[in-house]
């Protein structure tokens, strides 16, 4: 559509202007379509100049980081894959409270950036010259992070409200203004492929922001394989586009008794939280039907030791939001 033309065309000529004819940034792609959209736009202003970074926290879903390095090495030229499971494991051990969460994970990920830049530039950032950093934050990230007029937090969103005070890049943000439905509109616009222009939406902090309690690499692992069971059966049933996402939530503070062949277990509860919405600003429950609930409730307690009862959310937003921290 030409509105979308349109936007595309005034954002790349403000990128332009903005960076310069010999400015150089760093795009913070996480796998989605935001910063996907992002980083394209800005390829299209500035070219080679463009590094992209992805950081491997260790809170990516089972298969994810080798998805998206297949995937983004066809469209993105420099792409720079950091494994950062550590830092950011250390950083999180010990903490519970949701907000801090999001914090610690906010200033990890710069500082990885940080360092990627260094790797990349030579270190441009805190010299004389000005170190770019692209994000695919959206509006409703600016308002739920407090950044609207007469808002206040919801939740920290990694890339707004959990910046850290010193940061010491300049920030890109082409899709500041826009909705999830026009991002998408965008990202055809631009040829992106459909795989990553309709894929559901995926929190930056990952699944570290999914598991109730403290975050873990065995607590980790747990979820990964109950989220990707839920996830293959949401795809199996043809619902990937109707459910606007499908958040599988691990109770890790929480155990329960069951009975499995002979014996007793106490294990882990999962919420499934599957949800409709146009926009993320609202959300219905999703009306999954029972014969798609009733296979992945069967499979996860087969499948995962340590986790044996499904339970599902029939929250709205509001009262609820989409992800429980
Ligand atoms: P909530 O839980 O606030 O989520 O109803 C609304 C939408 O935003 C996603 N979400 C995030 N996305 N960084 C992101 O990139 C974040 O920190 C973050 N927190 C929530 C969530 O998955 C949903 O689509």
């Amino acid at each position: 559509t030409w509105t979308m033309v349109n936007i595309v065309e005034e954002q790349v000529e403000r990128i332009r202007e903005q960076i310069g004819d010999d400015g150089r940034a760093i795009c913070a792609l996480s796998g989605g379509v935001d910063s996907a959209v992002a980083a394209a736009i800005v390829q299209r202003a500035i070219g080679d100049r463009l590094t992209c970074v992805y950081v491997d926290h260790g809170m990516m879903r089972k298969g994810e980081t080798e998805q998206v390095r297949r995937d983004f090495e066809e469209v993105f030229s420099a792409l720079d894959v950091v494994d950062a499971e550590d830092q950011f494991l250390d950083a999180l051990a010990g903490i519970h409270d949701p907000e801090e969460k999001r914090k610690i994970i906010g200033r990890e990920f710069i500082r990885t950036f940080e360092a990627a830049e260094v790797r990349v530039f030579g270190g441009l950032a805190g010299g004389d010259a000005t170190a770019w950093l692209v994000q695919g934050t959206l509006y409703p990230d600016v308002v739920e992070s407090g950044g609207g007029a007469g808002t206040s937090t919801i939740k920290s969103h990694h890339n707004v409200g959990g910046l850290p005070d010193d940061l010491q890049f300049e920030l890109v943000e082409p899709l500041r203004t826009l909705f999830k439905d026009e991002v998408r509109a965008v990202g055809e616009q631009l040829g992106l492929p459909s795989t990553m222009v309709w894929r559901q939406p995926f929190p930056g902090p990952g699944l570290g922001i999914r598991i109730i309690g403290e975050v873990t690499k065995a607590r980790l692992d747990l979820l990964r394989e109950a989220d990707a069971i839920a996830r293959e059966e949401l795809t199996r049933a043809g619902l990937d586009r109707e459910i606007w996402q499908m958040p599988v939530v691990l109770l890790a503070d929480v155990r329960s008794v069951g009975v499995q062949g002979d014996g007793r277990t106490y294990g882990h509860p999962v919420v499934l939280r599957p949800v409709t919405s146009e926009d993320a600003m609202t959300a219905d429950w999703a009306r999954l039907p029972y014969d798609v609930m009733e296979r992945i409730s069967t499979r996860i307690t087969n499948e995962v030791a340590d986790i044996n009862r499904v339970t599902i959310d029939i929250t709205s937003k509001p009262p609820g939001t989409i992800e429980w921290e």
